[in-house]
C-alpha cells in the first residue's frame, strides 16, 4: 500500500483533536506539510505530535501544490474551504475538506462536481453520525422497524459552549454563526439516517438573543461588541417524500439537553426511538406497541465506535482502496444548500423550495 503524504491546512482545534493524532496512528500515511498563518502554533503542533518530517509553511498556496503531498486536509475557518481546496483539486490532491464545505450552494456544488471529473476523492466531517446510537438507529430503519418514517427531529443545543476562541463570533471570518458550526452535523444526521437528502423546501429561523449572555461559558466569555453571527436555529426542512426534519443547533441554550453533540429522534408509524441522556451516544430508546401495549425499551450498545477515528480512517482507506469515502460529496453539498436555505428563509421569513 501507498504511504499517502498529508498537509494539514490550519492546525487549530479540529486539526488537533481529529484530523493528526487520528492520522498518525495509521502506518500508511506521513504528515508532511503543517501550515497555519500562526506558524509558532503549527511548530508546537509539530513538536506535540512528533512529525518530525513535516515542513511548516504559513502559505496554503506552497502546501497544495508541493510535490510531497497527496491529499490536503482543509482545516481552516469557512471562509477559505472554496479557495483552498480548489486550489487542492487543481494540483491533483484528494481533499477532506471541514464542514461546512463552502459558505454557499454554488461553491459547494463547483468543488463536487470538480472532484469527480478530476478523479479526485473529496470529503467532509459530519463524524457525529458515527456514534453507535445512531449507527444502530439506521441499521433500525433498514430493518423497517419504524414503518414509516414521517418526522426526525435533530438536535445539538449545547448548553452554554460557544467556541468562544479562533473567529466562530465574526460573519465576516467564519461565514456565519452556529448554522455554520453545529448546523451541518444536525442537518446531515437525520438525512443519512434515512438515506434521504431530497430535500423539497426549508422554513428557518435565527436568533442572536444570547450574544450579550457572555458569562458561564465553558469555553470562557466571548466579546459582545465582536459577534456579529447567530447564536441558535432551527428549521423545518420538509422533504420530496413528505417525512419532515425539524433540526434545532445552538452554543449557549438555557435548556440541559441531553447533550454536547448531536442527538435525534425518529418518528414512524411502527415505531419510535430516541438517543437519551446521559451517554446520549450509546443509548436507544424504542417505543413501540407490542401484544397490543405501548412498550419502551432502552438499550445500550457495547459496541464501541469512535467517530473521529472513523472518520479518518474511512477516508484514508477510500483513497487507498479507490472507494468512496463515508460522507459523500453530494450529501456535503446538500447540507450546504439546506444552511444557505436557512439563512435565506430566516432573513425574508418565506419558505425557501428547492
Ligand atoms: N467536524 C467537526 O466536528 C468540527 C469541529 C470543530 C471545527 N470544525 C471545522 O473545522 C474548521 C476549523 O475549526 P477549528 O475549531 O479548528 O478552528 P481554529 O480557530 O481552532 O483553527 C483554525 C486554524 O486555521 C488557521 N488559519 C486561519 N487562516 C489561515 C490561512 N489563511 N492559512 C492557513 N491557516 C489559517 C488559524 O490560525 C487556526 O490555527 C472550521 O471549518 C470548523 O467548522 C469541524
Amino acid at each position: 500500500m501507498k504511504t499517502l503524504h498529508i498537509a494539514i491546512i490550519g492546525t487549530g482545534v479540529i486539526a488537533t483533536t481529529k484530523h493528526i493524532p487520528n492520522l498518525i496512528k495509521r502506518d500508511d500515511v506521513e504528515i508532511t506539510v503543517l501550515c497555519d498563518v500562526d506558524t509558532e502554533k503549527a511548530q508546537k503542533v509539530k513538536e506535540e505530535f512528533g512529525l518530525n518530517g513535516a515542513v511548516i509553511t504559513p502559505d496554503w498556496r506552497e502546501a497544495v501544490r508541493s510535490k510531497d503531498v497527496d491529499v490536503v486536509h482543509v482545516c481552516t475557518p469557512n471562509p477559505l474551504h472554496y479557495e483552498i481546496t480548489m486550489a487542492a483539486f487543481e494540483n491533483g490532491k484528494h481533499v477532506h475538506c471541514e464542514k461546512p464545505i463552502a459558505l454557499n450552494y454554488r461553491d459547494a456544488k463547483t468543488m463536487a462536481d470538480t472532484a469527480k471529473a478530476s478523479h479526485l476523492k473529496f470529503t467532509t466531517g459530519t463524524q457525529w453520525r458515527y456514534n453507535p446510537a445512531p449507527m444502530r438507529m439506521k441499521q433500525m430503519v433498514k430493518d423497517g422497524v419504524f414503518g414509516d418514517i414521517f418526522y426526525i427531529k435533530s438536535q445539538q443545543l449545547r448548553p452554554r459552549r460557544l467556541p468562544a476562541y479562533g473567529v466562530y463570533t465574526s460573519k465576516e471570518l467564519n461565514g456565519g454563526g452556529v448554522l455554520m458550526d453545529g448546523g451541518p452535523h444536525s442537518i446531515d444526521l437525520p438525512m443519512w439516517l434515512t438515506d434521504n437528502y431530497e430535500v423539497d423546501s426549508v422554513r428557518g429561523v435565527t436568533f442572536d438573543k444570547m450574544k450579550n449572555f457572555p458569562e458561564g461559558n465553558d469555553l470562557g466569555p466571548w466579546d459582545p461588541k465582536h459577534f456579529d453571527v447567530e447564536d441558535t436555529a432551527m428549521a423545518m426542512i420538509t422533504m420530496k417524500n413528505g417525512m419532515l426534519i425539524y433540526m434545532e443547533t445552538a452554543w449557549a441554550s438555557n435548556l440541559i439537553q441531553p447533550a454536547m453533540g448531536v442527538v435525534a429522534e425518529i418518528c414512524g408509524n411502527k415505531a419510535g426511538a430516541d438517543m437519551v441522556g446521559p451517554g446520549f451516544e450509546n443509548h436507544v430508546r424504542l417505543t413501540r406497541v407490542e401484544n397490543g401495549k405501548l412498550t419502551t425499551t432502552t438499550e445500550k450498545i457495547d459496541e464501541q465506535v469512535d467517530m473521529n477515528a472513523y472518520d479518518i480512517n474511512h477516508w484514508i482507506d477510500a483513497i487507498q482502496n479507490d472507494g468512496d469515502p463515508a460522507v459523500l460529496p453530494e450529501q456535503a453539498v446538500t447540507v450546504v444548500r439546506v444552511v444557505e436555505a436557512i439563512y435565506k428563509s430566516a432573513a425574508t421569513g418565506e419558505t425557501v423550495h428547492f
